[in-house]
């Protein structure tokens, strides 16, 4: 994503005039470089007239732990310091609260839901999350206030993404993930996502780039919801998406190859191999691993490349907590030759 190099006397005043012409891109942190400033700003033609050099550099996204802070701060007039000890990571899916209850905050939820309602006064529904269960990844959640409904709009880099949790997976922390990937993307890319939910990767990318994406889906309801993603988001989209259903592991061999493929794989499902035979230049490639697996994971892949007579250069991000040690990790394998 671009960033504009600015000298640091004038990098206060440079960031007020480009939030001024709203082109400061606030979801990056901007970065010091000996005596200039990095300031992120929105892919625009505009930003090439400013008079500063602009870079492609990949500056860190600024955390979304604040609103966490502001709801333990609402609850503290109602919890002791112990209780709030225990409060959860929570989300926020269009108009829909998830949380988790544990069980010594159960004699609380009423205060927990009073406390979500104040710091997000739009909400509608406050779900209380289970498991993911099955192929589809679909959560259990029983709606503790509110509407009785799971189906709602969410808003997230600039896309609307129709989302209806009883039917189809839906994940709101990798919004940051999404962005990231749109970054790397380049105008023109043929674009292959198997595993493609309600499109969320899909959308976000064709937002920004003009590119052309086919994407698969096994889930006959998320696949609905994913078409209908595409018309909601129609006048937005920069790019143009395919949309398949189908069961990936038959589909993907019936395609031609592409100049980046992004797996967000299910968990407990192994397409590397699959998702790396389609991809020509890059591979994003997500698992859950170990902590101390990491390197045998990004072994496992070079191994992969060789067997398919790829030369490749592979690094592996940490994406997310999944428990204890365990983190969601995306593989960004480079296709050397
Ligand atoms: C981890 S979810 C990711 C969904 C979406 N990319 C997102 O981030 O919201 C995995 C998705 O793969 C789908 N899926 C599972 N097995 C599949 C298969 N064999 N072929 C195609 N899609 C499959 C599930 O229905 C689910 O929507």
């Amino acid at each position: 994503m671009p960033a504009l190099r600015v000298p640091k006397r004038e990098a206060e005043l440079a960031k007020r005039k480009l939030k001024k012409l709203n082109l400061y891109d606030g979801k990056r942190r901007p970065k010091r470089e000996g005596e200039f400033v990095l300031l992120p700003v929105i892919d625009d033609p505009t930003i090439h007239k400013l008079g500063y050099e602009v870079l492609e550099t990949e500056l860190h996204l600024r955390p979304e732990r604040q609103i966490y802070r502001n709801l333990e701060s609402v609850l503290a007039e109602r919890l002791t310091p112990e209780e709030l000890k225990y409060l959860r990571r929570y989300d926020v899916v269009g108009d829909i609260a998830i949380v988790q209850i544990p069980e010594v905050l159960e004699h609380r939820a009423d205060d927990i839901v009073w406390g979500l309602r104040k710091v997000h006064p739009f909400i509608r529904v406050v779900a209380r999350k289970g498991f993911h269960e099955g192929a589809f990844r679909i959560r259990e959640y029983s709606i503790i206030w509110g509407e009785k409904r799971l189906e709602t709009v969410h808003r997230e880099n600039g896309v609307e993404i129709k989302v209806d949790l009883s039917k189809a997976f839906f994940n709101p922390r990798m919004k940051g993930e999404r962005y990231r990937l749109a970054g790397l993307v380049r105008d023109g890319e043929r674009i292959l996502i198997p595993f493609a939910g309600v499109l969320p990767y899909a959308l976000v990318i064709a937002r920004y780039k003009n590119v052309k994406i086919t994407a698969v889906e096994l889930n006959r309801e998320a696949y609905e919801l994913g078409l209908e993603n595409i018309k909601l988001n129609r006048k937005r989209l920069k790019g143009e998406i395919e949309f398949i259903h189908g069961d990936a592991f038959e589909i993907l061999p019936e395609l031609p190859t592409y100049d980046r493929v992004m797996s967000p794989t299910p968990r407990g499902v192994d397409a590397l191999a699959l998702t790396l035979s389609k991809a020509g230049r890059w591979l994003h490639y997500y698992n859950f691993v170990g902590e101390a697996d990491i390197e045998e994971f990004r072994e496992r892949i070079i191994d992969e490349c060789s067997l398919q007579g790829k030369e490749c250069d592979v690094r592996v991000k940490k994406v997310s907590d999944f428990k204890p040690h365990v983190f969601k990790v995306c593989a960004d394998v480079r296709i050397l030759g």
